[in-house]
């Protein structure tokens, strides 16, 4: 479960977030709207502790931003899966490589990380593509090569900033479908987008941020 409870956050005095409560449950699908600069992103780096509240407490999982260690947050990160909209591939190495690459770094026997990157990309529909460099691929190709490696880890929630910012509509709606995917597989999806065609075709939770507070709109 995610949960924030009367949290602000602020940049240089500045609040971007004011005394914001909100839960989100493990399967859920959630869009995050808003105008650009309204802080979807500051919503979802909060929630990985990328930035911490000024007040109040972000709770994900078993970790909570009050008592939270810095050595304790790539064991948080660990158990979300983060895609960012300038998805940033290591483009000399192949798929396979650019998905494994985290659980080489975590020290996980070789063994586990085949099943599982073997997993997470049957997840996204690239097996066929696994020893292509990431060069090769299209752009929403590669943008299943993020998610699949934000998969890799099995996490309970999907943290997805603007996955579809950089795509064409049609692509778009391939990769939204995909999420729809794995959100029915049980992974619970948090999207950030601007893209309110996207939101209006898809039957799901959609939090708006407006003017530092979250408004749940019904009927997007
Ligand atoms: N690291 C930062 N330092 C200073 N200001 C920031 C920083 N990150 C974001 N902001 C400001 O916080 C506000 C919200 O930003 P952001 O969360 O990126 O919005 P969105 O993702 O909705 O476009 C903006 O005014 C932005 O300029
Ligand atoms: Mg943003």
């Amino acid at each position: 479960m995610i949960q924030f409870s009367n949290v602000t956050a602020a940049f240089d005095g500045h609040n971007v977030l004011e005394d914001v409560s909100v839960q989100i449950n493990p399967g859920e699908f959630v869009f995050v709207v808003g105008q650009t600069g309204s802080g979807k992103s500051t919503l979802l780096r909060l929630m990985y502790m990328d930035v911490m509240p000024e007040k109040g407490a972000v709770i994900v999982g078993k970790y909570n931003s009050q008592t939270i260690q810095t050595n304790e947050k790539p064991y948080l990160r660990r158990t979300l899966g983060i895609v960012f909209q300038d998805f940033r591939l290591m483009e000399d190495r192949s798929v396979y490589e650019n998905v494994a690459f985290t659980l080489h770094v975590t020290g996980t026997p070789r063994k586990e990380i085949k099943k599982s990157v073997l997993r997470a990309l049957a997840d996204v529909g690239l097996s066929h593509q696994r020893n292509k460099m990431a060069l090769e691929l299209s752009g929403g190709e590669q943008q299943r090569v993020v998610i699949a490696r934000a998969l890799v880890n099995d996490p309970l929630f999907l943290l997805a900033d603007e996955p579809t910012g950089n795509l064409d509509p049609t692509t778009s709606w391939d990769i939204l479908q995909l999420l729809k995917a794995i959100n029915t597989r049980g992974t619970a999806i948090i999207m950030a987008t601007h893209n309110h065609e996207l939101v209006k075709r898809m039957n799901a939770r959609v939090i708006e941020i407006r003017d530092g507070k979250l408004i749940e709109v019904k009927d997007f």
